[in-house]
């Protein structure tokens, strides 16, 4: 009983959302992977990734899709529950995927399903204007809530590919208004996928709570990779924001090693991996 508390006081205490506030305030980057199982969950946790989430990344890069359309709840479950035996100190934070929060009831259920079946500590859903209430919802049940703008893989088929997001005023002022409306609404960490470093830097800038990029420029609060494509096993055309960490670095743990400290240090990303 009470292990998280206990933990508290041994030498690596779970990170939990004051850490990531800390952090944020202390100006601290979070480093943050995907992850899709047990045994990759050790090696990010030795590797002292603050940050795993079981995204619905896992479609493309471990059911073979072509989009993350097709991933249930079910699935994330599955894989949260496997991560979650391996994990100690990291945060863990699971996706709602495609039209698991189609509701505010409806999303509610859901995330109760990735916090009690999964062990969740954090559920992320891809937002914007129309997600306020159930972002609000989410809140007011107090759940711990992640909203991802900027590219949203699950829309894909409605806004026709994977693209830069945010690069005309309008659809800048769009994004920037959204992380500040999600943020009144309560949401605990924002997620900014595939825009410009200006973009980047001025939602970061805006908002209260820790903002975790990917494809979003050096500039925000900590920077978040698909595990599978920084240790180069995704096979193909990679985004511009990736980075090859098993080049040169001997084993998996110590690419994981090498991603943390390039983020931490903010060597990474480089100008090379943003979008203007
Ligand atoms: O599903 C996922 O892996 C994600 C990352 C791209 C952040 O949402």
């Amino acid at each position: 009983m009470y292990t998280q508390l206990q933990l508290r006081d041994s030498a690596r205490p779970p990170v939990t959302l004051t850490t990531l506030n800390k952090m944020r305030t202390a100006g601290e980057p979070i480093a943050a992977l995907t992850c899709y199982d047990a045994s990759f969950a050790v090696l990010l946790d030795e590797a002292n990734v603050d940050v795993v989430l079981v995204g619905d990344s896992l479609g493309m890069v471990i059911q073979g899709h072509d989009t993350t359309v097709p991933v249930t709840v079910e699935d994330v479950v599955y894989h949260t529950r496997a991560v979650a035996r391996g994990l100690h100190r990291p945060f863990l934070v699971a996706d709602l995927p495609f039209m698991s929060y189609s509701s505010p009831e409806v999303a509610l259920a859901n995330s109760v399903r990735l916090m009690q079946e999964g062990g969740a500590r954090m559920v992320k859903l891809e937002s914007g204007a129309e997600q306020l209430r159930i972002v609000e919802f989410l809140a007011g049940h107090d759940i711990a809530v992640c909203a991802h703008l900027g590219l949203k893989p699950q829309s894909v088929h409605k806004t026709g590919g994977f693209r830069v997001q945010g690069r005309n005023a309008d659809a800048a002022e769009r994004i920037l208004q959204d992380a500040k409306d999600l943020q009144q609404a309560g949401a605990d960490i924002v997620l900014l996928e595939c825009i410009p470093t200006a973009l980047g830097k001025a939602v970061t800038e805006a908002l209260e709570v820790p903002v975790i990029g990917i494809g979003a420029g050096p500039d925000t609060g900590g920077q978040i990779q698909v595990l599978y494509d920084i240790l180069d096993i995704t096979s193909g055309r990679k985004p511009r924001f990736v980075r090859n960490f098993m080049q040169g670095a001997g084993s998996p743990l110590a690419a994981l090693q090498g991603y943390v400290g390039a983020v931490k240090s903010r060597e990474y990303p480089a100008s090379e991996h943003c979008f203007s």
